[in-house]
């Protein structure tokens, strides 16, 4: 029997409107979910949707609408998205579907029966946007007064009621417990150390009815029909009514638990706390990975309304295309850590990897066979020494990239590619293949072009999770219908004589940005600017004053070692080695400009700086850089991530001395 896989997505807002953060989560389990499919695994990934709560019966009033027309409705935004996306989920649950309220109805009768839901009165602040109540303490005083949501930071109501109450308390030991047994339970560590924090509280017990007369859209409570369920008791419950619990055991032993449950950082208590005493409660053993993502902001900013339209999901992939999109959500930030999503850095990042190194190998290989060779797929040649290397660097990467992928490390993993990709270019540039047509040594010139085919059918295999149709594209140019894992890393693995198709280039090179994203982000700058002009400036926040003693102090006669000029840049271009490298032609006023490579390509494009007036250390002894000479430093501010350039505020000669 197949290994099986299962993997969840949390169920979303409804009413929300789909953005970056649902996008993050739903491709990187369709990433793992692709992956473990090519290694011929039965996997089932659930995603959905959250229907039921306050929120959206306001939304479904405000709109003239019954609250269940409303979902129906707005369910389409996010099936619609994940079809653009290519999100191959197997299941999508929606918490009104009559499979997940039947199930939920039955466990709440179960703990009811067994007493582990009970009644009692109850009071404290209630917040509707969080549809939660806080406590005393918790709650936050507004500027007149008003009591305060601490998470929205909208007001609370003080209510009175009676509800039904979930045993949570009991639990708390056992998920205590579970915690401590399973480290791999809760990643990353961050999050682990943060519920063990937590779990050294005590644990209380759970609300999880809410009554009809102040609520009445919700699944309704099964003893007691003046209450619904509380959301998040409802929601949790998805991942099990989907596969089976309550009308399907073998479905669901053979699902359940569930290998990975992916959610965002905000969402763990939830996920812990309130989901592992549940399972307990119904005897059945938590997933064996929770893993919170961190937080996006955007452009250096919390994703608000208006900046949100920066990132629209629909606006990106019209702008990009979805494999695009994917990528560079997957490479740009580590999964457990936060991240800024800006479209500067998505251009570099695009250029960097998918243009220059994953397309232009491409590209290379495809044109070059039709040119020398005929279009077809050639013989290999015996291996020489740089062969075996080659292939050594690869097998070690297909196995890190195979890794990285199972840890759901994605930054990794990509890495991994876009180390195939750089050494089948330097490959390349190496065995001078058009050197070798000139000679006439066809039978090496086809081992070399075979070998950096093979590369592309491997780089273009591992690109299936991540860029679907781009790898699809890729393989069907070099004659490979389905991909497959069998002998990947192995540079043998084309058919001899199979026809080549040249084409377009896969990733074209992103000159500059596309122009609705340059309009949606000029529009943006210029609502800020409007918005914040009428205020009065904020007073800075003074920046605490660095004590002299933490200063190596040096004499005057030390400070004069150091020679700083004025340089212009007159150009500029990636590093061929290193994506974190520039390599710029500086002129310090010495008629010949100076190669300078700096660490700035993660700041800087190159279009950006030439013509800019910059500080040059001259007298710095020169230093190789990933091969290159540079011959001086550039000064800039930010030590380890440079956040900008030392410039000079006027034009100055090049070569000026600088004190
Ligand atoms: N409906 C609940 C989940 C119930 S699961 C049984 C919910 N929904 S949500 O739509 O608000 O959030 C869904 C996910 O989106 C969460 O994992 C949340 O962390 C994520 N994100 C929302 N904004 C985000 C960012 N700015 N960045 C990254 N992800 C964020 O919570």
């Amino acid at each position: 029997m197949a290994d099986t896989f299962y993997i969840t997505t949390p169920l979303y807002y409804v009413n929300d409107a789909p953005h970056i953060g649902h996008m993050y989560t739903t491709v990187a389990a369709d990433v793992i979910s692709r992956w473990r499919r090519l290694k011929g695994h039965d996997v089932h990934f659930l995603t959905g949707t959250d229907e039921h709560g306050q929120k959206v019966l306001r939304a479904a009033e405000a709109r003239g609408l019954t609250a269940q027309a409303h979902v129906d409705e707005l369910v389409q935004r996010f099936v619609a998205l994940w079809d653009r996306l290519d999100i191959t989920c197997d299941d999508f649950i929606r918490t009104t579907e009559e499979r997940h309220v039947g199930v939920v109805q039955q466990v709440l009768t179960e703990l009811y029966e067994r007493g582990d839901i009970y009644k009692e009165s109850y009071s404290g602040w209630y917040s509707t946007s969080e549809e939660r109540f806080w406590t005393e303490k918790d709650v936050v005083e507004g500027e007149d007064g008003t009591k305060l949501c601490p998470a929205s930071m909208k007001p609370v109501e003080w209510i009175e009621e009676e509800n039904y109450f979930f045993k949570m308390s009991d639990y708390a030991d056992q998920l205590r417990a579970h915690l401590e047994a399973n480290p791999d339970w809760v990643r990353p560590q961050a999050r682990r150390n943060e519920l063990i924090g937590a779990l050294k509280k005590e644990v209380g017990d759970l609300c999880v009815t809410r009554p009809k007369t102040r609520l009445p859209w919700g699944i309704e409570v099964p003893f007691d029909n003046d209450y619904v369920t509380y959301v998040w008791f409802d929601a949790l419950l998805n991942y099990v009514s989907a596969v089976g619990l309550k009308s399907d055991p073998d479905e669901l032993s053979k699902r359940w638990p569930a290998d990975y449950q992916l959610l965002g950082k905000d969402i763990l208590t939830t996920h812990t706390i309130y989901w592992g005493c549940m399972l307990f409660a119904m005897g059945l053993e938590p997933a064996k990975c929770l893993y919170a993502h961190g937080w996006w902001t955007v452009e250096g900013r919390k994703m608000g309304k208006s900046l949100g339209n920066v990132v629209d999901p629909h606006l990106l992939i019209d702008a990009y295309g979805s494999d695009s999109v994917r990528y560079v959500l997957m490479g740009e930030k580590s999964f457990g850590g936060d991240g800024d999503f800006s479209h500067r850095s998505f251009q570099l990042r695009y250029n960097a990897d998918l243009a220059d190194k994953i397309g232009n190998l491409a590209h290379r290989a495809l044109s070059m066979t039709q040119k020398w060779l005929g279009g077809r797929v050639p013989a290999l040649d015996a291996n020489r020494a740089e062969d075996d290397t080659l292939q050594a660097e690869v097998s070690a990467a297909v196995a890190d990239f195979d890794a990285a992928v199972e840890a759901v490390q994605y930054k990794v993993a990509l890495e991994a590619l876009v180390r195939i990709a750089r050494a089948g270019n330097e490959y390349v540039q190496a065995q001078e293949p058009w050197a070798l047509n000139r000679k006439g040594e066809t039978e090496r010139l086809a081992g070399v072009m075979r070998r950096t085919l093979e590369l592309c059918r491997i780089t273009g295999t591992l690109l299936a999770p991540f860029c679907p149709r781009k790898s699809s594209e890729l393989l069907a140019r070099l004659g490979v219908e389905e991909p497959g894992l069998a002998g990947l890393e192995r540079l043998d693995g084309l058919v001899e004589g199979t026809e080549l198709t040249h084409g377009e280039p896969l990733f074209p090179r992103m000159q500059e940005l596309p122009e609705t994203i340059a309009a949606a982000l000029s529009a943006v700058e210029g609502e800020t600017r409007t918005k914040t002009a009428p205020k009065k400036p904020k007073k800075p926040k003074k920046p605490k004053k660095p004590k002299k003693e933490q200063y190596d102090m040096i004499e005057f006669d030390d400070f004069t070692k150091v020679q700083l000029r004025t340089g212009r840049v007159v150009s500029a271009e990636g590093h061929p080695n290193a994506d974190r490298l520039l390599l710029l032609k500086v002129d310090v006023g010495e008629g010949e400009p100076r190669t300078v490579v700096a660490g700035i390509a993660q700041r800087y494009a190159p279009d950006d700086l030439v013509g800019k007036d910059v500080v040059v250390v001259v007298n710095l002894k020169p230093a190789k850089l990933r091969g290159i000479l540079s011959e001086g430093m550039l000064l800039a501010a930010g030590g380890g991530t440079v956040v900008a350039l030392a410039t000079t505020s006027e034009p100055v000669d090049p070569g000026t001395v600088v004190r």
